[in-house]
């Protein structure tokens, strides 16, 4: 049996490259300066990001799959989906894992998975497409959590939404509330299921490791946002002028990666002619990546409408899945 394969890109690539500019301008013309963690996977940033999740320092990934290996059978078999809706997840790598077993309940006919790397999801759910000939559809989206969850398909039947690699964890405490609520607001079954993948507080040695890997893979993945500032915005930043900088903030329970800049640097923003100075030793603050404990996490879930939450982690609490209920 051969499915349906369609891909659904939300807005076109002029309006999406015009709110990207006024995100830019908007970030790097703020105290402190940011820039939004999205534009880290501008272009070759996707398979930077994938080459991250190889090496050994970045434990989630790896931790995560032999969580999926382990309980991804017995999770699907209890939820029963008739669809996947997978949020973020890039190529697809870690999607069999649920697609499997599901098509072996033999209720699933869907996945719908959403990114806003249209590159990578549409590589991701091809591949997907020509593995599994049995799933009666994939209907890809490309488009931004911000903007477009909306977008996503009406649902048919039980679905499960995952939510993988600690994503969530890139999303500020606000911006996590109202996402969270987004997402109940696509489950209208109570049996229908958020599995969400969760990195846990742990010693800040081995966290800060996973954010300052010996080959540099980090640096070049977080290096590429300004890239997409250049393509972008057609400014020309002068990126050797710029460093990794990734710690870990206690307070906030977060790593932070930034971009420190190692002289004085000033370029014009073509969009309004202001021109950005940033001091040398100054950073632009480009990601921040939650870790969380038990009672953070089920606290925001419990906030968002979510009340039965199931635990599944590894022998040291490094990472978990998280399974939860309307
Ligand atoms: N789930 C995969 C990939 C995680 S990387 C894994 O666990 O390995 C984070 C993914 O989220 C990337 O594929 C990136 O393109 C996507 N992403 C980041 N910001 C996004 C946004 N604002 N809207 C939609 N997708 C986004
Ligand atoms: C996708 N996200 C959960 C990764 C993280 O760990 O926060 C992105 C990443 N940033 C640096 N390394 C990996």
């Amino acid at each position: 049996m051969t499915g349906r394969f369609s891909v659904t890109v939300c807005t076109s690539a002029d309006e999406e490259r015009m709110l990207a500019v006024q995100e830019i301008v908007r970030g790097l013309t703020a105290e402190p300066k940011t820039l939004s963690p999205k534009f880290l996977y501008h272009e070759e940033g996707s398979g930077l990001f994938d080459e991250i999740t190889h090496l050994e320092e970045y434990y989630p990934t790896r931790i995560e799959r032999s969580l999926l290996d382990g309980f991804g059978a017995g999770i699907v078999h209890d939820v029963q989906p008739h669809e996947i809706v997978e949020l973020g997840p890039g190529n697809s790598a870690k999607s069999g894992t649920l697609l499997g077993p599901a098509l072996q309940t033999g209720t699933l006919k869907r996945y719908i998975p959403f990114d806003i790397s249209e590159s990578a999801v549409r590589e991701g759910a091809r591949a997907l497409f020509d593995m599994y000939p049995d799933l009666g559809e994939i209907a890809a989206v490309v488009g931004d959590f911000e903007r477009h969850l909306p977008a996503i398909p009406d649902p048919q039947g039980t679905r499960l939404i995952a939510f993988l690699g600690s994503t969530i964890g890139n999303l500020h405490p606000a911006e996590r509330s109202r996402f969270l609520e987004e997402v109940r607001a696509l489950m209208p079954r109570t049996e229908d299921a958020l599995l969400v993948g969760a990195d846990l507080v742990k010693d800040t040695r081995i966290i800060e490791a996973a954010y300052n890997d010996a080959r540099g893979i980090t640096a070049l993945f977080n290096l590429n946002s300004l890239k997409a500032v250049n393509d972008l915005l057609g400014t020309e930043i002068d990126i050797s002028l710029f460093r990794h900088y990734a710690f870990f903030n206690a307070e906030h329970s977060r790593i932070e990666m930034h971009l420190q800049a190692e002289a004085d640097v000033a370029f014009t923003l073509p969009a309004t002619g202001d021109v950005v100075r940033v001091q040398a030793g100054e950073t632009i603050w480009t990601e921040s990546s939650y870790k969380f404990t038990r009672d953070s996490f089920a606290g925001a879930l419990h906030d968002a409408g979510f009340g039965n939450v199931r635990w599944f982690t590894d022998p040291d609490e490094m990472f978990a899945l998280v399974l939860a209920r309307p």
